[in-house]
């Protein structure tokens, strides 16, 4: 080492660097990157990427009231859906585009909400000794990650059943045609092992939603304490709607109101 050192200092260059690390040239990241490796960014990630869920369910269950009109109008729907923006783009194009959008922002709030978690462990390694006083954390808030981990089991199912219909199959009855959707959900919803767990499903997506709009308000700084009645109001509002219109489609099917 000395004798580099030596050598370089003859050629009349500097000196070595002493290591490795201190010249290691620090890349630049975007503005949006280095705000999301803070557990700030990354609320903010799971209140925007919330925001674009809490839509997509809403819209998903209004579009699907039209299950009562009947089969055409339901079909009709799902082929408007399909035919967005055609003929000046191909069929299908727009809804390909929607999706990826939805599927990234389901990405998204996934790993903000583990990143959120590892942070947590990391700056707490060691449990509590004692008992939490979960009156400030009520059981939604505690559960955020169980009833979102089955939510997203239910959703990977429900895709399978509705858009895939490769768990549709079973009994001769039970045969998934693919752009039958009308059809499909009756057929689907009119076993009533099925209908129980798109009930259940629905009953803890309504827990997950209630917190997770309440929440959106503390993650984007909103909270002054004024607003809480109102915060409430529109949480328990968003989630009731999108729960009893979503739990309201099993329950007609199993009743005839909603039949082939
Ligand atoms: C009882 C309640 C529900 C019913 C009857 C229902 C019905 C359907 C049907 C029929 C489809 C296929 C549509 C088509 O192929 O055109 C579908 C797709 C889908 N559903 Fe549901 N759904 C329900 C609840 C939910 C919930 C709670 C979520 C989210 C947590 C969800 C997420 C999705 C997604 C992501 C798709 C795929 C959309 C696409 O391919 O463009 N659904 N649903």
């Amino acid at each position: 080492m000395v004798k580099t050192q030596q050598a370089l200092a003859k050629a009349g260059k500097s000196r070595a660097p002493v290591t490795g690390t201190a010249l290691a040239v620090r890349k630049k990241r975007s503005f949006a990157a280095d705000l999301y490796s803070t557990a700030v960014g990354k609320k903010y990630a799971m209140a925007i990427s919330g925001i674009a869920l809490m839509g997509f369910v809403l819209f998903h269950m209004i579009g699907n009231l039209k299950m009562y009109l009947g089969a055409v109008e339901l079909d009709h729907y799902a082929e408007f859906l399909r035919s967005l923006l055609y003929p000046l783009a191909p069929k299908g194009a727009v809804l390909w585009i929607l999706r990826g959008g939805l599927l990234a922002m389901l990405a998204l709030h996934l790993h903000a909400a583990w990143s959120l978690t590892v942070l947590n462990h990391q700056a707490r390694p060691v449990k509590y000794q004692s008992a939490r006083d979960y009156e400030v954390a009520n059981f939604a808030s505690r559960t955020m990650r169980y009833s979102g981990m089955i939510v997203l089991s239910f959703l990977i199912w429900h895709l399978l059943d509705l858009t895939f219909g490769v768990v549709n199959t079973v009994g001769t009855e039970n045969t998934f045609v693919k752009g039958e959707v009308y059809a499909n959900v009756v057929r689907s919803l009119d076993r009533w092992p099925v209908a129980a767990f798109y009930i259940l499903a629905n009953l803890l997506l309504g827990m997950h939603l209630r917190h997770g709009a309440w929440s959106i308000f503390q993650s984007l700084g909103w909270n002054n304490p004024r607003f809480n009645s109102w915060r409430w109001s529109f949480a328990t509002a968003f989630a009731a709607i999108v729960v009893v219109g979503n739990v309201s489609f099993p329950i007609a099917v199993l009743a005839g109101i909603v039949k082939m």
